[in-house]
């Protein structure tokens, strides 16, 4: 289910990626990166991107789409759903696209995307806000998801609605 043809031409991955604003110079983290249905078309923009995921077998399949995509300024790492294994302060943007409500340990990756993150990075966060007939996937309460994530230091900049989703929009907030 999430890289088939009926999810192309329901949630075509450019439409989502452009919304992102990634630019040339972005070193750009795919958290649940998943078979890698957004990485060539993060590739796309981005200088750098780092695909991470839990799953092994995840990860293989984001590797082969890579390779078809003939894309070749993609990192792909492992994590174990607490850390992701690069620098301090070396990441402009984090998405997760439907992973958050996944991640058991949302206090200790909160800290953790805190830490890769520059001061001026974005945590962009896409979860599904309304149902739909086709694809569905739990829904999210919009203000229970800022609240959390505002607890973990950031603080929501913009939600944008867009489809089914919202793509929620966190900066550091300014304590951190
Ligand atoms: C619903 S899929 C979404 C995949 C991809 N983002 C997409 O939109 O096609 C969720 C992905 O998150 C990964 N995942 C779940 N828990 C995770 C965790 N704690 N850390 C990293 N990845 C996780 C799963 O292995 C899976 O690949």
């Amino acid at each position: 289910m999430l890289d088939n043809w009926i999810r192309r031409i329901l949630q075509p991955p450019n439409q989502l990626i452009e919304k992102i604003d990634i630019n040339s110079k972005d070193t750009v983290v795919d958290f649940g990166c998943g078979p890698g249905y957004y990485l060539p078309e993060i590739a796309k923009r981005a200088k750098t991107v780092i695909a991470v995921d839990i799953s092994t077998e995840m990860l293989a399949k984001a590797q082969a789409k890579v390779v078809k995509a003939k894309k070749r300024n993609v990192q792909f790492l492992k994590t174990d759903g607490k850390s992701v294994e690069t620098l301090d302060g070396s990441v402009d943007k984090i998405m997760l696209v439907t992973v958050y409500h996944e991640i058991g340990e949302n206090e200790k990756i909160l800290k953790e995307f805190q830490r890769i993150l520059k001061p001026e990075g974005k945590l962009v966060i896409v979860e599904m806000i309304r149902k739909g007939h086709f694809i569905s996937g739990p829904i999210q309460k919009p203000d229970e998801l800022k609240a959390e994530i505002e607890g973990g230091g950031f603080q929501l900049e913009q939600l944008l609605p867009y489809k089914l989703f919202g793509l929620f929009f966190f900066i550091k907030a300014k304590d951190q």
